[in-house]
């Protein structure tokens, strides 16, 4: 069969940190028959972090900062996972990420319900309205009862649950899950109470054989909550899931292997396949014939031997085949893909070709940017990739003078990475760099030390916040008359409002009605 679009899955994995992301990417991985040997993300991770000293950081604070993508197959289906950073520092990047999915799945920690980052995240998949569904994990260990999990999710995040499985029991009364769909008990074996494959086919919740295999205790609750549970929840309904105003809900252990099977059939059945995507003038679908894409993320240095840079590319339609030429809409220049790379879970293949909802990376050297819409020369543009406005500013202050050429192409270089945003005020040559989290900083300072051996350092800036502006040509030049003092220009030459705090803000934009300030803008 020739491989094509529908077959893709194109998803990420939205958490707070610890909710079990990592465990479950890594038994997505081995069920999928991507890894053979649960603990191989980990390894790779440990071997990848010792090669640059950048990495040094995650491997200080044990986080993950870098997004990779991961590509397996199962059962014709071709499944690319988009590893997103969990800490809420690198929530920019994670950002980007999304606008490259198709799906998400939430994972939420049985024991503690939705957390912050889960929300937030939650709520950049809303804005493009992305399908998601749940995955209740670690119902191995004590957790708080499923219909308050349920409604957690319901109430917090304004969405209608359905659930797809249910567990008898959690923690030391943990029995199973019971698969509400397939009328399937899933059971633990041996002193791992892992998921070895025990598995009771039935006919129902009120099959005798159920009294068999669960003690009365279990029986009882499954009947009462499950019972409770499809009667007081909506059925499921694949269309308000794929408009993202349902999420189908499952219980599992992600440690333990259980649910993460039914996840990626789920996945396969109910996920989307390539959507199509907002775009100038048109949206374009996958079944658009030219080749077109964006790229949402540029990663440099992967390899500090061979200082290479790749362009992360989400292919949104026509079929890419290597050594086509390509026009990135920053630069116009074509270029011809010859090396195009797909991920794989354990190594890098060069792609003689790819379809829609698939991620290739494309080395390069500065000519792509995080943004940019790639097409075979239609004048057509992908929108919605944001820019942040930045929570924390620096000033840049060089202990070598001799090297401010070097600075400047540094922060010009990571600026495009999207690792820092970088602002040169109208008055004054203190280069200004905005971020959106702490650790953002450090990352910088490690880079600009190791890549382009400058030793810099970071001093407090008299600006708090920043805001894009725009507005009509008198309006502006009325503006910019008063307040030069407070503006600066970004990387791509746009105006910029420095202010000193949000009050700031709210203040000068409250007087100034003709201006729009913006807490993001679209690369
Ligand atoms: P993250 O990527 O979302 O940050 O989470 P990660 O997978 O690293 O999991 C965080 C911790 O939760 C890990 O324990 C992991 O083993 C545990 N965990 C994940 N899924 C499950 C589950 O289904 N059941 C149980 N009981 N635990 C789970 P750790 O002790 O912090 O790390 P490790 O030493 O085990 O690697």
């Amino acid at each position: 069969m020739t491989p094509s679009y529908p077959d893709r899955r194109t998803f990420a994995i939205i958490s707070h940190p610890d909710a079990g992301k990592t465990t479950l990417t890594e038994k997505l991985l081995l069920f999928g028959g991507a890894i053979h040997l649960a603990g191989e993300v980990k390894a790779r991770g440990a071997n990848r972090r010792a090669r640059s000293d950048w990495m040094k950081i995650e491997q200080q604070r044990g986080i993950s900062v870098t997004s990779s993508v991961m590509t397996f197959e199962r059962e014709g289906i071709t499944f690319n996972l988009l590893d997103t950073p969990g800490h809420e520092d690198f929530s920019e990047d994670t950002y980007r990420t999304l606008t490259a999915v198709d799906s998400a799945v939430m994972v939420i920690d049985a024991a503690k319900g939705i957390e912050p980052q889960t929300r937030k995240l939650f709520e950049v998949c809303r804005l493009r309205s992305v399908p998601i569904i749940t995955f209740i994990n670690k119902v191995d260990r004590e957790g708080r009862d499923p219909f308050e999990l349920m409604d957690e999710v319901a109430d917090m995040l304004a969405l209608d649950v359905t659930p797809m499985s249910w567990p008898a029991g959690m923690g030391g009364q943990f029995e199973g899950v019971y698969d509400l769909k397939a009328h399937t008990l899933m059971q633990p074996t041996g002193d791992s109470r892992a998921f070895e494959g025990k598995v009771t086919q039935l006919s129902g919740l009120d099959d005798p054989k159920l009294a068999d295999v669960l003690s009365a205790d279990a029986l009882k609750r499954l009947h009462d909550e499950t019972e409770l549970a499809v009667g007081g929840y909506d059925a499921f309904d694949p269309v308000a899931y794929r408009n993202g105003d349902q999420t189908p809900v499952y219980f599992g252990s992600a440690l333990k292997e259980f649910g993460v099977g039914e996840l990626i059939d789920a996945l396969a059945k109910y996920a989307p396949p390539p959507r199509t995507q907002p775009a100038e003038p048109l949206p374009i679908g996958p079944e658009h014939e030219g080749v077109t894409g964006f790229i949402f993320k540029v990663q440099a240095n992967m390899d500090p031997n061979h200082r290479d840079r790749i362009a992360f590319m989400r292919l949104c339609s026509g079929r890419f085949k290597r050594g086509m030429k390509l026009t990135p809409s920053g630069s116009g220049k074509p270029i011809a893909v010859h090396s195009p790379i797909l991920f794989f879970a354990q190594n890098r293949e060069l792609a003689d070709e790819a379809f829609p909802g698939d991620i290739i990376g494309i080395p390069n050297h500065g000519t792509l940017r995080v943004g940019d819409t790639l097409t075979e020369g239609e004048a057509i543009r992908f929108t919605g990739l944001p820019n942040f406005a930045p929570e924390i500013l620096r000033r840049v202050a060089l202990i070598d003078f001799t090297k401010t050429k070097q600075l400047r192409k540094a922060l010009d270089d990571m600026a495009e990475e999207g690792v820092t945003q970088v602002f040169y005020p109208e008055i004054g040559s203190n280069w200004i760099i905005g971020v959106v989290g702490q650790l953002q900083l450090e990352v910088l300072l490690s880079r600009l030390d190791a890549e382009y051996k400058v030793a810099a350092k970071l001093e407090p800036s008299p600006w708090d916040t920043a805001r894009w502006i725009s507005g009509d040509e008198a309006a502006m030049k009325a503006f910019a008359a008063i307040n030069q003092s407070s503006l600066a220009k970004d990387r791509d030459g746009n105006l910029v409002y420095m202010a000193k705090s949000a009050w700031d803000v709210g203040y000068v934009q409250e007087r100034n009605p003709d201006i729009t300030f913006s807490a993001t803008r679209e690369r």
